[in-house]
């Protein structure tokens, strides 16, 4: 057989700072162990557009064969950036977030419209009186923020008695929330319940509410669902979050779909992972199952690991034997 040929895959991250994300290259970096003529150039913009927009520029510099993206915003200019790498006829495929225009060849991740809807479906199923509901925003000018939202006003638009009495910007970050929501303590503690775009920001509002004494304290509902001691499993188990829905990353699906481009075979336009509402009612098997994957994943980690040091000694000696034979 002959060989295969090495392929770049430049990867453009928003940010690479919180857990989601580092779950998101985790899981990329397995599915690489698969492909190993596969190399993987990992920009992080930290949240900057300017920066995104860079390392785009650089990564063509670089020569790639392939760009994944999740572009901090749907931003005109970010979105011309992808036009013109896709038009110099490098594939694009879009991860978590999306842009205005069509310039891509597929686009990974769950729904996130739908995931509003089922958040709005489920508030009144909680506040079976119903309420006031304080929503915090991710980053306003990214897709998910906007769908989540969206999806929210579409799913209580079927009760009367659930009111959005505040919206906050914490654009998806532990520190801004934190920022907006002591700026605001009045309207939370008005709230019944605090729906935020992701459980980062539900926990850290959580937090200001605790340590400013609003009792009692509201609801809080997130989204994401991690597994890890500090994440949103973790949480729902210790009842400090009452809702969240899971949000898978895409990792393995963009190397599989890169994958599969590369190879020149066709891949779907749209490639849409599950999310599922987490509770107390399901949280023990949901825990059960992902610390097992977890498991299971670590065990691939260390095999990948142990074939890794088995080619290295494997090339040594063949070296080594390679030295003796022509002596
Ligand atoms: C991580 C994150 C997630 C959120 C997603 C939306 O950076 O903020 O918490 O679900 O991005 O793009």
């Amino acid at each position: 057989p002959t060989e295969k040929k090495t392929y770049t895959i430049g990867f453009s991250q928003c940010t690479g700072g919180d857990e989601w994300r580092r779950v998101m290259l985790n899981d990329m970096k397995r599915e690489l162990a698969l492909y190993p003529h596969f190399q993987l150039l990992y920009k992080d913009a930290a949240n900057s557009t300017a920066t995104q927009l860079a390392q785009i520029k650089e990564l063509v510099r670089q020569d790639i064969d392939l760009l994944i993206i999740s572009p901090n915003e749907t931003s005109p200019v970010l979105t011309a950036a992808i036009d013109e790498v896709f038009q110099k006829g490098i594939p694009v495929v879009l991860l978590d977030r999306k842009i205005t225009s069509d310039s891509y060849n597929s686009f990974i991740g769950a729904d996130n419209l739908e995931i509003g809807r089922m958040v709005g479906e489920a508030i009144p199923t909680l506040l079976k009186n119903g309420g006031k509901v304080v929503e915090i925003w991710g980053l306003a000018s990214s897709s998910p923020a906007q769908e989540r939202h969206k999806g929210l006003m579409e799913g209580i638009s079927k009760t009367t008695n659930i009111q959005i009495s505040g919206q906050l910007y914490g654009q998806w970050e532990q520190d801004t929330a934190r920022k907006v929501a002591l700026a605001n303590l009045e309207i939370l503690r008005e709230a019944d319940l605090v729906f935020a775009h992701n459980d980062v920001m539900a926990l850290s509002v959580q937090r200001v509410c605790q340590e400013a004494g609003v009792s009692p304290l509201p609801l809080f509902v997130g989204i994401d669902g991690l597994p890890g001691p500090k994440s949103g499993l973790q949480r729902i188990m210790d009842g400090t979050l009452t809702a969240t829905f899971l949000y898978p990353t895409g990792g393995e699906e963009a190397i599989e779909v890169a994958a599969q481009i590369l190879a020149g075979k066709a891949a779907k336009r749209e490639y849409l992972l599950n999310s599922i509402r987490i509770d107390r009612s399901n949280i023990k098997a949901i825990k059960a199952q992902s610390d097992k994957l977890l498991h299971q994943q670590q065990d691939i980690e260390k095999l990948n690991q142990r074939i890794g040091q088995l080619n290295d000694t494997y090339a040594s000696q063949k070296n080594a034997l390679y030295v003796i034979i022509t002596c």
